[in-house]
């Protein structure tokens, strides 16, 4: 059963995977401790526990963040996305399928955060956010081509001690060029239906 609240601890909401969850946790608790030892939601890793290593960043409001550096009780009203979340059934987000497909890991450990920040990496490009390895930063440059630099700096929050980091790079590649992709195919279709919809 859950502990009642006290002066040093709150009942809260978090919605996780478009899932609501209530619980009373400790204002200390962070969000890491919350999924893994709270509520079992073990997908998201515990590495350094102190905002070093990156293996437990979930995406918060769509932005990744480190879940260790982050309060439960700060976490209510968000919407948090873990590892868990990402698949639609059985279909594998692009992302975690890019990274099956190009070995994008060895043992695993650091994954979960790998894909969560991949994810954002790649919105982030896609919406013009310049990185420190941006040569031309001005607006209307446009985003910058994603190249092996710019997603290695964009990825650099992100450790693996395996050191698997040529085939991630691959997969994040593999998986913006997808994105890419989809986005200018979405473009086309929607001024197919604008030219139909004039020309009626
Ligand atoms: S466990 Fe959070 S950054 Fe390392
Ligand atoms: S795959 Fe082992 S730490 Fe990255």
């Amino acid at each position: 059963m859950a502990p009642a609240p006290s002066p040093t601890s709150s009942a809260v909401t978090l919605n996780i995977n478009g899932e609501k969850h209530q619980l009373t946790v400790d204002h200390r608790t962070t969000l890491l401790d919350a999924l893994r030892e709270r509520l079992d939601l073990t997908g998201t890793k515990k590495g350094c526990d102190q905002g070093q290593c990156g293996a437990c960043t979930v995406l918060v409001d769509g932005r990744r963040a480190v879940s260790c550096l982050n309060l439960a009780v700060a976490a209510e009203g968000r919407e948090i996305t873990t590892i868990e979340g990402m698949a639609e059934g059985d279909r594998l987000h692009p992302v975690q399928q890019a990274f099956l497909d190009l070995d994008g890991y060895q043992c695993g450990y650091c994954t979960p955060g790998q894909i969560c920040s991949a994810i954002a990496v790649i919105e982030e490009h896609a919406a013009g956010w310049p990185s420190a390895a941006t040569e031309d930063v001005r607006p209307e440059a446009g985003p910058p081509p994603l190249t092996p630099d710019e997603i290695r700096e964009r990825m650099s929050g992100n450790l693996c001690r395996c050191g698997a980091y040529v085939s991630i790079v691959q997969a994040v590649n593999r998986a913006a060029e997808a994105h890419q992709t989809a986005a200018r195919d979405d473009d086309r279709a929607d001024q197919d239906e604008t030219t139909e919809e004039t020309a009626a």
